[in-house]
Parts: structure tokens; C-alpha cells; sequence
């Protein structure tokens, strides 16, 4: 038998499940071995005892997704997938969005041209279903459910993406018969838009403005509308960007009822708050995203909700437009009134290293759960595991030697994103990854940007698996 091709010794690994000290043995990007003691590679890295834990998988992220106004997303698939490996995520699942009156197959066949020779670590593409037609239904979406795209998004809001209760309905019986993951974005379409109008009225127009528009009820209604919808349907859901106590409420009953209610959170819903959005000026418009941060209670409820087991799912929801220029957020100008700014903010290269700092290092959480909720859970919802989301033999020697006694204020000099902010300057961590290996590949090492554009692979995902017991339904 040839040398391993890489041994990495002294590490301490975490999984969703164990810590255990071991050497960790790569041959052809799998891991072959764990053990002590495990003979020479090629290769040797000394992890000296630090963790190391399976590479991050972000479930939720925006890269290069065309938004069909006078905005443009900053990231491509090189600055994206770079940005997310300096942080330690080695796998990503961003959209390919169908335009409403547009073929759902086009719009895959788009993003792959968009990824292209692009990517630095492996990805995959959900879905998103804007325009459920007949073809689409019946058509489209099946084919590419059977061809590895097992899970879409739906969206109760924004009138270029949003579904009717009816057609979310249609949508999800497919998903039903074909075995796939909804992800829906929840929040009541109607209220906004009443609540939009006399805000502006009223001459209320500043960045802040957003959050007052978007008010917690908004979201709990449309969350609880879609549990109603997919308790009819008899279908797993999984609830996204939940930002507070009002949804986490709704999700907690279903879960408590027996319901497969799946739900995940994001940084900006532990680490901002509205009070964000008021920052000078212009300013707060960097903080404008969907549902917006709530309060410094909501933020206690969301750490509860990841401790106890309400979220299985935590992403960063990276939605990348530049502060400055033309075609970032402030595409309509630079006072330009709340409704007008592209919603979201970025969080690739953040995401893992705040929960750490903040999470794990804190004692908020364990590490098992970190390692569940960033990495293990998100792989076996969305049809990666094992290939992706731990550390087993047979498995991608996606790893990160994670440095958690790190000193670091953060700027945005130090991100590798194209974007010109982060929400989270100057604020203090105490973890960040030392090392990020791609199936066994160095792409991050010691402050260095290492991975060639193309090398990542792109991932044909299975169904998700068994997603609980089905009651029923009330569908003959
Ligand atoms: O504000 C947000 N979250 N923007 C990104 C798009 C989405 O709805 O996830
Ligand atoms: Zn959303
Ligand atoms: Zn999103």
C-alpha cells in the first residue's frame, strides 16, 4: 500500500457527535484512516493538539445571483467560495433562481455558467421556485429533484420571487412525491407593503425604517401559515432566517406536535439588532436584510433556540452588495428610502468564526453542536452526508485546524470577500481557522489565500433522508 498522501497528527477532532484525539490519514481527498500512531504520509502537518473539525457546509448563501433590478451582488464564485474557505466553510449551497415567467431549467443552466472555472471548494445549488407553472411543476422541477437539485426555496415576500399560498401549496405536494427539502422564506407580503406605504407616507424614509416595516408579527404570521401549509401537505419544511422569539415560538409548537419543522438562524440575528440600522447617516443601510435584527431579548432567544435543539441549521445567508458604488446598496441613491436598498449582508467568512468565538468559547454552546449546526446537520438535510459534514473514513477530507485562542478585532481589510464592509467591524474573536483543507488540499493556511479558481467540484446531492414520520396529511 502507497503512503498516505497526507497525515495530519495530534488533532483533536470533533464531530457532531465525539471528541477524540487521533491522526487523521488522506489519500485521493478521502480520509482513509483515523488512529494513533497511524504510519507516514507523504505530507505531515502537525495539528498539535488543536481542533480539528469537519470543514464548515453553508446552506444558505447568495453568490453572484442575478437580482433583476439596477443591483448587482458583489461576490462571483471566486471571491465567494474564496472568502467562505478563509473562514473555514469548504462546502457552499447558493441559488439558482428562476425568473418569473422564465424556465427553472434555464436558470441552472445560467448558474452553472456563472460558476463555471469560478469556484475554489466544492458547491451545489438549490433551487429557487418563483413561477410554479404546469411544465415547472410537473416538468422541470422533478427532473432536476431526480438530477441532484433536492431542494428549493420558496418565498412568502418580494414581489419578484414571491408565491401565493396556493401556489406554495402546488410547490410543496411535489416536493412531497419527489422527496425533496423546502426551504421557505416566511414573512407576510401584504403587511409589509401596507406597512411600506404609510411609512413612506409619513415621510419615514430612513434605513431603520426597514425593521419597523417588517415587525415581528409579519414573520411570525407567515411562519405559522407555512407550517399550516406544509402540515397539509404532510411535508418537512425548514423555515429560514428565523430572527426572534415570535417565530422560534410557532416553530417550537410544530416541533412539539410531531411536525418536521426544520429552521435555521444567522449571524446577524446573534450579532446585530434594529439599533444597527439607525447607525449614521446612510450607514444603517448596511444592516438592511430580511427579516430584519430584532433586540438584545430576540438574540438571547435565537442562542437558546441553537442550544436547544429548536434550530438545526445555523448559515450565514450571505448576501453581498457593496456599500459604495453604483449597483450595491445604494443602487437607488445614496438617500435613497428603505424599500429601495437591496436586502441582505455579508457573512461567508465571518459565520463560523463568530459562532466559535461567541458560541463555543463563551460555553454557550458545546462543540458537538457547533460542529452539527454548521456542518453535520446542514450535510444530511441537504443530501451531502457523509461526503461532506464530518470526519469519518470514507468521508472528504474537508477539515479546518481551528486557532481558538485567537486575539483578532475584525476589519474588513482582513476579509477576502468583494465586498467594501462588514457589519461586524472591530467587533473581538477569539477563534478563526488556521487551516482549511478541500478534500485534502491546503486552500487557507496561516493568513494565506492558497486555492486555485476551478478546483472545486461542483456536488449532485442525494434526497434528504427519512424527514420523520408522515401522518397522513388531509390530502385524498
Ligand atoms: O435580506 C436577505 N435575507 N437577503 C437575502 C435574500 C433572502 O431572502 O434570503
Ligand atoms: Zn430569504
Ligand atoms: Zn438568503
Amino acid at each position: 500500500m502507497d503512503a498516505f498522501d497526507l497525515v495530519i497528527r495530534n488533532a483533536r477532532v470533533a464531530t457532531a457527535a465525539d471528541v477524540f484525539s487521533a491522526d487523521i490519514a488522506v489519500r485521493g481527498g478521502i480520509i482513509v484512516a483515523l488512529g494513533l500512531g497511524l504510519p507516514a504520509g507523504q505530507r505531515e502537518i502537525d495539528a498539535a493538539g488543536r481542533y480539528v473539525l469537519p470543514g464548515g457546509v453553508d446552506g444558505h448563501c447568495h453568490l453572484d445571483q442575478p437580482t433583476g433590478d439596477s443591483s448587482r451582488m458583489a461576490d462571483d464564485f471566486f471571491t465567494g467560495t474564496r472568502s467562505a474557505a478563509c473562514g473555514g466553510t469548504t462546502t457552499i449551497i447558493p441559488f439558482a433562481c428562476q425568473a418569473k415567467g422564465g424556465s427553472l431549467r434555464a436558470a441552472v443552466e445560467d448558474y452553472h455558467r456563472r460558476a463555471a472555472d469560478k469556484p475554489v471548494i466544492d458547491y451545489a445549488f438549490h433551487l429557487i421556485v418563483t413561477d410554479p407553472t404546469e411544465k415547472v411543476l410537473t416538468e422541470e422541477l422533478p427532473a432536476l429533484i431526480a438530477e441532484g437539485y433536492t431542494s428549493f426555496k420558496i418565498y412568502m415576500t418580494y414581489d419578484a420571487l414571491k408565491l401565493n399560498d396556493r401556489q406554495i401549496l402546488e410547490t410543496l405536494a411535489v416536493a412531497r412525491r419527489e422527496g425533496a427539502m423546502t426551504m421557505i422564506h416566511a414573512e407576510n407580503t401584504d403587511c409589509i407593503a401596507w406597512l411600506t406605504d404609510r411609512l413612506l407616507a409619513a415621510g419615514c424614509a430612513a434605513p431603520h425604517f426597514h425593521a419597523t416595516s417588517r415587525p415581528m408579527l409579519v414573520e411570525r404570521e407567515a411562519t405559522h401559515r407555512a407550517i399550516a401549509l406544509s402540515e397539509l401537505v404532510d411535508v418537512p419544511i425548514l423555515i429560514v432566517h428565523v430572527s426572534g422569539r415570535e417565530a422560534v415560538e410557532q416553530i417550537r409548537w410544530a416541533q412539539g406536535h410531531g411536525l418536521r419543522v426544520l429552521a435555521e438562524t444567522c449571524p446577524q440575528y446573534l450579532f446585530l439588532t434594529a439599533d444597527d440600522l439607525e447607525r449614521d447617516g446612510f450607514e444603517g443601510a448596511k444592516c438592511i436584510c430580511s427579516p430584519p435584527p430584532r433586540d438584545a431579548a430576540n438574540q438571547q432567544v435565537i442562542w437558546d433556540g441553537l442550544a436547544n435543539g429548536t434550530f438545526q441549521v445555523f448559515s450565514s445567508d450571505h448576501a453581498p452588495f457593496r456599500f459604495d458604488g453604483p449597483d450595491g446598496k445604494k443602487a437607488s441613491g445614496a438617500d435613497a428610502s428603505f424599500d429601495k436598498v437591496p436586502n441582505g449582508i455579508p457573512g461567508l467568512e465571518t459565520r463560523l468564526p463568530l459562532l466559535f468565538s461567541e458560541g463555543v468559547n463563551t460555553g454557550r454552546l458545546d462543540i458537538n453542536s457547533f460542529v452539527a449546526l454548521t456542518a453535520t446537520n446542514v450535510a444530511k438535510i441537504y443530501g451531502l452526508y457523509p461526503t461532506k459534514g464530518t470526519i469519518a473514513v470514507g468521508s472528504d477530507a474537508d477539515l479546518v485546524i481551528w486557532n481558538d485562542r485567537a486575539d483578532i478585532t475584525l476589519t474588513n481589510a482582513m476579509l477576502h470577500h468583494n465586498v467594501d464592509y462588514t457589519p461586524y467591524e472591530g467587533r473581538r474573536l477569539t477563534a478563526w481557522p488556521a487551516l482549511t483543507l478541500s478534500r485534502g488540499e491546503i486552500v487557507w493556511s496561516d493568513g494565506e489565500m492558497v486555492a486555485t479558481p476551478g478546483r472545486g467540484r461542483f456536488l449532485r446531492r442525494s434526497r434528504p433522508g427519512p424527514a420523520g414520520v408522515r401522518r397522513g396529511g388531509y390530502a385524498p
